[in-house]
């Protein structure tokens, strides 16, 4: 069997290897890292958050564990987390192992790294087989790391998670205790910059009273509980609706949990902005605004009960006046949590016309109005469009898109990375920084299908490429809950500077998974992965059967 001593020894070696490349990084990231880094809670706060995960997922062990924050000089300014033998002075049931981060995701990964490869412990979503963890040896019997303790850095400074439809097609009908459950399961995955949309509904409707848009006006505008992400995106309107009051007042207060603990463990929320979506009312307040109705989407049958919304053109000064008060609202109900906001004005919705100069004064536009609501707003785009309407996207207009805005104040989210790299034939996005996105799972459907290979190979491919201007890795699949085997293995790229060699890789993944070694499921793991594992096709919906077809 490939031992976990192994393992530990080649974690090591990466490492060395590592320490002794300085990872260069554009001025505007180290700032931005700075300010972020600023804001966060205090050691104690996270260290109690990690405390809190420990409890949560291995109540027996509490007393095993001595967690710290440290600051990110002891790995040489990155990201990391350190895992030593605690040498205690008595005996009995206490500490046996001490994890050190950088902060409380840091910690609660170090956990995770120690259970998954000290004990052969296995933590999935409840959906997709839930925790393994009959292997963990009793209290007292912990198993020892070698002498210096396993220390592994982040490569990248982000590991982004969630796709503006994600709330969607998964989380919409979730109370506070399964949300917990997903942001213990987020920190012991590393994710450090999550996607934080709930509750947005609650946001607008006090934005818009300011702009003397009535709740009739707006029950002609969101979407039902089920239909948010289409409604927010201007892909129809009132479906499903309209929304109760209530309903708001829950998911704002649901929003004010989900941030706390975001902050708690150290995590940066992304908050939504404005992309220029308003309330056909609009037009009637303000009959002089540049408001252009869109077409029909995709499913509402062309009717404008639901269909064809409206679109406040950026180039507007009521958009930068609206975009303002957005954020301006949310900093007031959450405070100062965030400076990266999500924008996708352009998602499936192509710009009226493809003059960069054009192009290049919406993108402005575009950030003018989350900068004036937030001074160090930082636009975080999906970099969708690029791939899906590549035909209007040509290298002028991706430019002029991805340069309208100050250096370091746009990260791009590569979102099918996996399947259909951008960075490679943009120049790395012309510069602009960007995050390595596993795409997966189109539009909630369950199928078995991944590619190992490519999130073995890619992110470190990608990073190590020249000229690279990666700054993360990231999932953004439509929906959550499937194909587990695929999620580990992109949460430990957030971790990993080489490539995990995959096959030796599933053999651990399968023992951990089934609590022991099974030779003939080490023999089906090797099949899965040469088939629905392998599934280089690039097909984005697979749904017409339910295991791939590989040809
Ligand atoms: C909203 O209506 C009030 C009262 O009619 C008016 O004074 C105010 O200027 C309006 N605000 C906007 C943004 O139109
Ligand atoms: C309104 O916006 C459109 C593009 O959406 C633009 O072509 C037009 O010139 C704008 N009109 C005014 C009056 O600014
Ligand atoms: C870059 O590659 C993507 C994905 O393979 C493709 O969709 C797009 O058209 C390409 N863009 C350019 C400018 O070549
Ligand atoms: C990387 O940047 C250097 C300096 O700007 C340039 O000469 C070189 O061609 C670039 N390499 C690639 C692969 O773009
Ligand atoms: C996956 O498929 C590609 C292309 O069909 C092939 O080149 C590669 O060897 C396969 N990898 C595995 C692990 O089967």
């Amino acid at each position: 069997m490939y031992t976990l001593r192994t393992l530990i020894f080649i974690t090591t070696l990466l490492i060395l290897t590592q320490s002794s490349v300085a990872l260069s990084r554009p001025e505007a990231i180290d700032s931005l890292l700075k300010r972020l880094d600023s804001k966060r809670a205090s050691s104690s706060v996270q260290e109690s958050a990690a405390i809190a995960v420990l409890k949560r997922l291995l109540p027996s062990h509490i007393h095993s564990f001595v967690f710290e924050i440290v600051s990110k000089d002891v790995c040489r300014g990155h990201s990391c987390f350190l895992i030593n033998n605690y040498y205690k002075k008595s005996s009995g049931n206490g500490p046996e192992i001490s994890i050190k981060g950088t902060t409380a995701v840091e910690i609660a990964s170090g956990l995770h790294w120690y259970l998954k490869y000290q004990c052969g412990a296995h933590i999935s979503w409840d959906k997709t087989g839930g925790v393994q963890i009959a292997s963990i040896p009793r209290p007292g019997s912990l198993p020892l790391v070698k002498d210096k303790g396993v220390m592994i850095q982040r490569p990248v400074p982000w590991n982004y998670y969630q796709n503006v439809v994600t709330s969607s097609y998964s989380y919409v009908w979730w109370n506070w205790e399964r949300w917990e459950k997903e942001l213990d399961w987020m920190a012991l995955q590393g994710i450090n910059l999550p996607l934080a949309f709930t509750g947005q509904e609650a946001i607008w409707h006090k934005v818009f009273m300011n702009f003397n848009i009535t709740t009739e006006d707006l029950n002609d505008f969101f979407g039902g509980p089920a239909f948010l992400a289409w409604a927010r995106m201007g892909n129809l309107h009132s479906w499903g609706g309209p929304l109760p009051h209530n309903w708001l007042d829950q998911q704002l207060c649901l929003q004010k949990q989900i941030l706390s603990r975001m902050l708690e463990l150290g995590m940066t929320p992304v908050l939504p902005s404005f992309s220029g979506n308003v309330p056909a009312a609009l037009k009637k307040i303000f009959p002089s605004a540049n408001i252009t109705r869109l077409g029909d989407w995709n499913t509402v049958d062309k009717n404008p009960q639901w269909c064809c919304t409206y679109l406040l053109n950026p180039s507007d000064p009521l958009f930068v006046e609206i975009g303002e008060a957005f954020i301006r609202q949310q900093v007031k109900e959450y405070g100062d949590v965030t400076d990266i906001y999500n924008c996708d004005t352009f998602n499936e919705n192509s710009p009226p016309t493809s003059d960069p100069a054009y192009i290049s004064s919406l993108g402005a536009a575009v950030y003018k109005a989350m900068s004036r609501g937030d001074k160090d707003a930082v636009w975080l785009m999906q970099g969708w469009l690029f791939y899906s309407d590549s035909a209007f996207w040509k290298p002028p207009q991706m430019q002029a898109l991805l340069h309208s805005v100050p250096f370091g104040k746009m990260i791009v989210l590569d979102l099918f990375a996996e399947a259909k790299p951008i960075w490679k034939n943009s120049s790395q996005f012309y510069g602009t920084p960007y995050v390595w996105c596993l795409l997966h799972n189109f539009g909630g459907n369950i199928e078995m299908y991944g590619i190992l290979d490519a999130i073995s190979s890619g992110p470190v491919d990608a990073r190590t490429s020249d000229n690279s201007t990666m700054v993360g890795v990231g999932m953004c699949m439509e929906g959550i809950e499937q194909n587990p085997v695929v999620y580990e293995l992109m949460s430990e790229m957030a971790f990993r500077s080489g490539k995990p060699q995959v096959l030796e890789w599933l053999k651990t993944y399968s023992h951990r998974r089934y609590g022991k070694a099974v030779h003939q499921v080490v023999a089906a793991w090797d099949i899965l992965y040469h088939t629905v594992y392998n599934c280089t096709d690039g097909i984005a919906d697979h749904n017409t059967d339910f295991i791939v077809k590989v040809s």
